[in-house]
C-alpha cells in the first residue's frame, strides 16, 4: 500500500439517481414514493430561464414539506457562469438545508469551481448553525472538466461523487452524436479484408469508454463514488441495462434515471447478485481461516485469493448490507 491514504467519502447507497426538474412539482410525490436511492431536484438544464425563480421556490417547499424517507436528497444548482447560481446556493441551503444532503455542481471545469462553492456553503452552514455537512456531487461533462478531473476530485472534503454527464460532454468535445448515452454506429471498426472468403464484420465500440474509465479512476483515487449519467431513450430498457452494466463493470456505483421506469433497472444492475455476495462472504471466511493458520494467500475453488481479494469482498458485503438495510427501512 502507498503511504498516501485515500479517505473514503460518506458511504451512501447510490445505485439510482432520479432527475426531477424543479419546475415540475407534479413529479415530486412520485419521486418521493419511488425506490430511487438518490433524487436530484434540478435547477439547471431541465429548467427554462423564465422558470428558474419559481423552480427554486418549488424545491425549497418540496424539501421542507414532502416526506422523502431515507432517500439522499440533492439539488443541482446552475453553473458558476450564470447569475442564478449564487442565489440557488444561498436560498436552498438557508431555507431547506436541513433536509439537503448534497449539492450537485454542473459543468465543473477546475478545482477553483469547487473551492468557490465550498466557500459559500461553509459560510451559510456556519451562519445557520447546521451541525451536518452538505456534500458535493460533481458533474464531469466538459473537456475542461475531464482534463482537470484529478484536481476537481480532490478539491474539497465535501466531495462525495463524480458523475459522467454524457450529453454535455458530447457537445463540449464536439463528438459526432446526438443520442444521450447510447451506442453509436459511427464508433466501430471493420475486421480486416485479408482473409479470403471471410465475411468482414463490424464491431461496435463504446464511444464513452475513455471518458468513463478516466472519471472512475479519478473518483476512486479520491475515495469518491463514480456515477454514470443519463441514458436518454427511456423506451429502451434493454439499451439502458446494457449501458448500466458496462458502467458497473468499469467500477461505477450507480446510474441516473431520467424517467421513473429506469429506476428499478439501475437498482437491479447496480446491486451485487446473490452469487457475488455469497462468494464474497466465502472469501472473507477463507481468509479469516487462513489468518488463524498464519498464511497470507490461500486458494478457494482452485483460485488464488489474497489481501486484495478480501478488500474487494469486504466492499461488496458492505454494499449488500446497506441494500438490505434500505429494503428493511422501505417496508
Ligand atoms: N420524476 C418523477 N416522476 C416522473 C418523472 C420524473 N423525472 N418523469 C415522469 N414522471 C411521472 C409522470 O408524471 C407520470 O406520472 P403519472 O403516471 O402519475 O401520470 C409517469 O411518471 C409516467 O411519465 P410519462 O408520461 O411516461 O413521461 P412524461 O412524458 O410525463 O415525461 C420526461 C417524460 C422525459 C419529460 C420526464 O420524464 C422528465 O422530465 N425527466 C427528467 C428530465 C431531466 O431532468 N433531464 C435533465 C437531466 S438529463
Ligand atoms: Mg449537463
Amino acid at each position: 500500500m502507498s503511504f498516501t491514504l485515500v479517505n473514503q467519502a460518506t458511504p451512501r447507497l447510490h445505485r439510482s439517481e432520479l432527475a426531477v426538474p424543479g419546475s415540475q412539482p407534479k413529479f415530486f410525490e412520485k419521486a418521493a414514493a419511488s425506490v430511487a436511492d438518490v433524487i436530484f431536484l434540478d435547477l439547471e438544464d431541465a429548467v427554462a430561464p423564465d422558470e428558474k425563480v419559481q423552480a427554486r421556490k418549488n424545491i425549497i417547499e418540496a424539501l421542507n414539506d414532502i416526506d422523502w424517507g431515507t432517500k439522499t436528497m440533492t439539488v443541482r444548482i446552475n453553473g458558476l457562469d450564470t447569475h442564478y447560481m449564487y442565489r440557488d446556493v444561498v436560498d436552498v441551503i438557508e431555507q431547506a438545508g436541513k433536509r439537503l444532503d448534497l449539492i450537485m455542481i454542473p459543468k465543473a471545469g477546475s478545482a477553483a469551481d469547487i473551492y468557490a462553492v465550498d466557500m459559500m456553503v461553509t459560510q451559510i452552514e456556519a451562519a445557520m448553525g447546521y451541525d451536518k455537512r452538505i456534500g458535493f456531487s460533481i458533474l464531469i461533462e466538459t473537456a475542461l472538466g475531464m482534463m482537470n478531473v484529478d484536481q476537481i476530485a480532490g478539491a474539497s472534503p465535501r466531495n462525495e461523487a463524480l458523475h459522467f454527464g454524457v450529453a454535455d460532454y458530447a457537445a463540449s468535445t464536439r463528438a459526432r452524436t446526438t443520442n444521450i448515452g447510447g451506442a453509436n454506429e459511427g464508433y466501430a471498426i471493420l475486421t480486416t479484408a485479408e482473409q479470403e472468403g471471410a465475411e468482414r464484420q463490424v464491431h461496435w465500440g463504446d464511444q464513452w469508454h475513455y471518458a468513463l474509465a478516466r472519471m472512475v479512476v479519478a473518483a476512486r483515487a479520491n475515495g469518491l463514488r463514480p456515477i454514470d449519467g443519463p441514458f436518454g431513450d427511456f423506451s429502451d430498457p434493454k439499451g439502458f441495462r446494457a449501458a448500466a452494466m458496462r458502467a458497473a463493470t468499469l467500477g461505477c456505483e450507480g446510474k441516473w434515471a431520467i424517467h421513473p421506469s429506469q429506476i428499478a433497472l439501475a437498482n437491479e444492475v447496480m446491486t451485487p447478485s446473490e452469487a457475488e455476495v455469497t462468494k464474497a462472504r466465502r472469501i472473507i471466511e477463507a481468509m479469516a481461516e487462513a489468518e488463524k493458520e498464519g498464511k497470507g494467500a490461500v486458494t478457494l475453488d482452485g483460485r488464488l485469493i489474497d489481501l486484495a481479494s478480501i478488500r474487494q469482498a469486504e466492499a461488496l458485503v458492505t454494499k449488500a448490507d446497506q441494500i438490505a438495510a434500505r429494503a428493511v427501512a422501505a417496508e
